[in-house]
């Protein structure tokens, strides 16, 4: 199969969807893979690095679609890429498209392949290809958190760590998911005192084992939340209900209580915010003060730390993309029920039920499920 990856013409993506190691991997099982000149640039690999693994390295996007029988990217194709897609291409990248109702129906027309990370979905109902982005965001709200904290950007100037005679910061995690794992982990790494919130106590119990118990477990409820952010300097906001709007747990009454200075990192921001006062912030500009407090709301942290990113999102995808180019998407989805499950769009037709439903349009269910078994009478 010819493979292309172009580069992310996103502002300020810098990921790029296949690194050098996937391409020699490729070429070693018999498939070409163009690239488009600097597309691995902003995550440090050089054009270089790309030939020699054996990649062809082409001088424009165009010509990566136009050679590609799949096109491996990252982020969902921006307006410049459609015209140059053509039926029966494979696109595999995050799509998002019940986001995008406009980009659904000119994904159709196009009448490409489309296969979205996001919906990638194993037997547990984990999602194993969005679980990077939220290990990665989770490890580095910490981070970004104990920067809020700082006196330069209006923070009580506390160090997380504290030291030696005077203690450690207080942080609060909202929701004990993939990502309040991940920060759990870092902020008790760095020396915090932790505490943690869920719904659901299998979770607590999961994370307060891992732990050895050095962190303070929570149910979830109004009450636990005001009492223990009141005497936080950082809280992560991590809650998830899938397919909906964030929970707004902190209202904006809550936060008064807390003291000047403390900062909140609201990581599901790109699902609405848990916090009344949330409102969508950028690299560029991560932060901003109400109520005395530091707020940082960043919708895509994953986006800052471009090479991490890159390496753990394509040690994720990459299986895919051998098994689709080793099978052909047919045969792969058929003998793989959770890339099954990626297929978005084939033939000008949905077949992804929530897309389908949530735009009202015409859905095919899983045409590519193998035959049921016939067990004899
Ligand atoms: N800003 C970013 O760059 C970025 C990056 C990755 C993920 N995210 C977002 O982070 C959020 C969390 O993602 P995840 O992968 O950890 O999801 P997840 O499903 O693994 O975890 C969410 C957790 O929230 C818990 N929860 C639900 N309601 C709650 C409540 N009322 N109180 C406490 N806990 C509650 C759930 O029980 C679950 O354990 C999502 O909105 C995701 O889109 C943002």
């Amino acid at each position: 199969m010819i493979i292309g990856v172009p580069k992310e013409i996103k502002e300020g993506e810098k990921r790029v969807g296949m690194i050098p190691q996937g391409v020699d991997a490729l070429v070693a099982h018999g498939h070409r893979v163009l690239v488009e000149k600097g597309a691995g640039i902003g995550s440090g690999f050089s054009d270089d690095e790309y030939r020699e693994a054996g990649a062809t390295l082409v001088q424009r996007e165009e010509d990566v679609w136009a050679g590609a029988e799949m096109v491996v990217k990252v982020k969902e194709p921006l307006e410049p890429e459609i015209p140059l897609m053509r039926p029966g291409q494979i696109l595999f990248t995050y799509l998002h498209l019940a986001a995008d109702r406009g980009l659904t129906l000119k994904l159709i027309e196009r009448r490409i392949v489309a296969i979205g990370y996001e919906t990638v979905q194993v037997q547990d109902g984990s999602l194993p290809l969005l679980r990077p982005m939220s290990e990665i965001a989770g490890r580095a709200s910490v981070l970004a958190g104990g920067m809020c904290l700082e006196a330069r950007y209006g923070g009580r100037g506390v160090l997380l760590c504290g030291a030696s005679g005077v203690p450690p910061a207080k942080v609060v995690i909202l929701g004990a998911g993939v990502v309040g794992t991940n920060a759990c982990k870092v902020a008790l790494g760095i020396g915090a005192r932790v505490s943690i919130l869920d719904v659901h106590p299998e979770r607590l119990s999961y994370l307060h084992d891992i732990t050895q118990g050095h962190i303070a477990t929570f149910i979830s409820n109004r009450m636990t939340i005001g009492e223990e952010i009141a005497g936080a300097d950082l809280v992560i906001g991590a809650v998830l209900i899938p397919g909906a709007h964030a929970p707004k747990l902190v209202t904006r009454q809550m936060l008064k209580r807390m003291r000047p200075g403390s900062a909140v990192v609201d990581i599901s921001v790109d699902q609405g915010g848990c916090f009344e006062t949330t409102r969508p912030t950028t690299h560029e500009n991560p932060t901003y003060i109400e109520e005395g407090i530091v707020h940082y709301c960043v919708t895509n942290i994953p986006g800052a730390f471009p090479r991490t990113s890159t390496f753990a999102l394509t040690n994720a995808t990459f299986p895919y993309i051998l098994q689709i180019a080793d099978k052909g998407y047919r045969r792969a989805m058929n003998e793989n029920e959770a890339l099954r499950k990626g297929l978005n769009l084939i033939d000008g037709m949905v077949a992804c039920e929530a897309v389908a439903e949530g735009f009202g349009l015409a859905f095919v269910q899983d045409p590519f499920s193998p035959p049921s078994l016939k067990i004899p009478s």
